[in-house]
Formats: structure tokens, C-alpha cells, sequence
């Protein structure tokens, strides 16, 4: 194999606090090899464009604890097609470019293994994003702070609901995973979670939500962005039509949940992937997602990673039910 001197990196999909501790990771550890370092803008987008620029050890000064991302991101339509990658490899080729590290979610490396696969430029993916719904790592880049992040958010909401005695319902991030809604949920002592992953006995959850203490001043409903009642309006509406004497509330999080500084666990995690990944393909790696298993090290073919979890520990959604009386 032909040895590596300028490698690139870049960060695409939605942000996730802890995306700037893993760049720093892999061009800081890039200089430490004698390689080349080159951060490529907005992603697959800005590989197809030729936004890619030099970096050095100053570029990532001051900016471990800082949210988002200082490559910025973005969702390329382009790169969806087969011009558009062509156009990206030509790119790549100017500077040189023989191996990349790909910051991001399950799209990045679905799109890194296509591309991979059609130029055969060697990748590793970081796993970036707040979802945490990725295989082949405990926790993605961004997860545990974008945690934090709710379980504060939804510990103030409690607060004035408790005042008010009142029923709120919380929609957090997860368009396609419930993750962020259960660990959450057991964290903040909701009343009941709805995540994409299970479908619910709607009628069952409203039973148990009134069977609980009848001295209970406020309950709380966390819902994902994409669970199967609806959406967490329709959920509000379902609860108001059921218990009329209710005084319901619906609070979406939003992007909040996707920005600020990240926790020390991010970081960490960013900044051991980061030179993992470097490492990794310094030693012929290649194709593959670099993660934490159990504390260690582990790299998973992309075809693996990018395999939707639908399944949620059963024990976890039981602690919520168990805990809420
Ligand atoms: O994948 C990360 C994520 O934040 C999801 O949790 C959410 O459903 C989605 O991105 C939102 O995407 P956008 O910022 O494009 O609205």
C-alpha cells in the first residue's frame, strides 16, 4: 500500500457538540505522524466545490470547547449523484488527497461508503451526531451533550409545572431514533416516553398517566420527533381530549439540543476517535467507523454502523413505567 501524506477531513450532516474536539483530534495527531492536513468545508459539498484549505496546529487552537463546527456542515443534493462525486474525486485530486476522516451521522457514511467504493480513496468515519443511533460505538460524538443539554431544559419545565400542576408534553430531537427521549426520560423522572422505535399502546400510556399518584402535581410526556403517535401536537391534543381537567402544555426543544459547549465525556470521546481514526488509516484501515466498545477501540465496517438500531433495551423502557408512580 502506498503510504498516506495528506490526509482531509471534514464534518457534514446535522452539527453535534464535539464535531471541533474531533477535528482538532485528527489534525493535531496528523501533524504528529508528518502528514499533511487539509479541512474541506461543508462536507460532500464542499468537496464537490474545492473548498478545501490547509490546516496547521493553530487552525484547532481554542476551539475543543467550542459547540458546532468550525468546517461548518451541510447536506449535499450534488454528491447524491454519480457527476457529483466524479467532481468531488477531481477535487480531492488538486491537493492530493489520499485518505479522508468523515465527521458525522448515518448519511456521512453512507455517502463515504459510495464514494469509497466508486474511487477508492480510503475513508474512516468519526460518528458525529446527537442521535447516538449508530452500531459499533456505546456513544456517538454529541449524544451526551445534547443529553444534558434536555434533561436541564426539562428540569426547569418541571419546575413551573409542578407550580402550575400541570401535564406537559416534550418533544425532543429524533427523527428516526428514540435514544435522546429514553435516556433523558429516565433522567429527568418522566412520566412516560414515546420514541420511533416502539409502538405504544397509546391508551394504555394516557391509563397509566392517571393511575399514578393522585396527588401528583405535574407529569411529563417525553415524545421523539418521530414516534408513532403523530407528533407530539396530536399527543397533546389525544391527552387534552382524554382528560379534559388536565391543563396541558407542549414545549419543543428544538435546536437547542444540537449546540453548546460539549461535556467532558464528548470531548474525551472526540478527541480518542479523532486520533484513532488518523491511526487507523495509517495502518491500512479503511471503509470502516471508529468507535468505543466498552471503553476500547473498535472500528465497524460502514455497512454495519449505518444499520438503523430498532430495537431499544426493553429494561430501559420498563425503568420509566417502574419508576413513575
Ligand atoms: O440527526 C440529527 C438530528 O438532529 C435529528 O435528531 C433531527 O431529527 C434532525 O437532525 C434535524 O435535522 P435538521 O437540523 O436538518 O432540521
Amino acid at each position: 500500500m502506498d503510504t498516506i501524506q495528506n490526509i482531509a477531513v471534514f464534518t457534514s450532516g446535522g452539527d453535534a457538540p464535539g464535531m471541533n474536539a474531533a477535528i482538532r483530534a485528527v489534525v493535531r495527531s496528523s501533524l504528529y505522524y508528518n502528514l499533511n492536513v487539509y479541512g474541506i468545508y461543508r462536507g460532500f459539498e464542499g468537496m464537490v466545490r474545492g473548498d478545501i484549505f490547509q490546516m496547521d496546529a493553530k487552525s484547532v487552537a481554542n476551539i475543543i470547547q467550542r459547540g458546532g463546527t468550525m468546517l461548518k456542515t451541510a447536506r449535499s443534493d450534488y454528491f447524491r449523484t454519480k457527476e457529483g462525486r466524479k467532481e468531488a474525486y477531481e477535487q480531492l485530486k488538486k491537493y492530493d488527497i489520499d485518505a479522508i476522516v468523515a465527521i458525522g451521522g448515518d448519511g456521512t457514511l453512507a455517502g463515504s461508503k459510495l464514494f469509497m467504493e466508486e474511487f477508492h480513496v480510503p475513508i474512516i468515519g468519526i460518528p458525529g451526531t446527537i442521535d447516538n443511533d449508530l452500531q459499533g460505538t456505546d456513544f456517538t460524538v454529541g449524544y451526551d451533550t445534547a443529553i444534558n443539554t434536555v434533561i436541564e431544559a426539562v428540569d426547569k419545565i418541571r419546575d413551573t409545572a409542578e407550580s402550575h400542576d400541570r401535564v406537559f408534553i416534550v418533544e425532543v430531537m429524533g427523527r428516526d431514533s428514540g435514544l435522546i427521549a429514553l435516556r433523558s426520560g429516565i433522567g429527568t423522572g418522566a412520566e412516560a416516553i414515546l420514541i420511533p422505535e416502539t409502538k405504544v399502546d397509546f391508551t394504555a400510556v394516557l391509563n397509566r398517566l392517571d393511575k399514578t399518584r393522585k396527588n401528583k402535581s405535574s407529569r411529563i410526556i417525553i415524545v421523539a420527533e418521530g414516534e408513532n403517535e403523530g407528533g407530539a401536537f396530536d399527543v397533546a391534543d389525544k391527552v387534552k381530549n382524554r382528560f379534559p381537567h388536565y391543563d396541558v402544555r407542549l414545549s419543543v426543544l428544538g435546536h437547542i439540543q444540537r449546540g453548546g459547549s460539549p461535556s467532558c465525556m464528548d470531548r474525551v470521546l472526540a478527541s480518542r476517535l479523532g486520533v484513532a481514526a488518523v491511526e487507523g488509516l495509517l495502518a491500512g484501515r479503511k471503509g470502516e467507523m471508529v468507535g468505543l466498545i466498552g471503553g476500547e477501540v473498535a472500528y465497524t465496517p460502514f455497512s454495519n454502523a449505518i444499520k438503523h438500531i430498532r430495537e431499544v433495551n426493553p429494561n430501559l423502557l420498563k425503568l420509566v413505567e417502574i419508576l413513575s408512580l
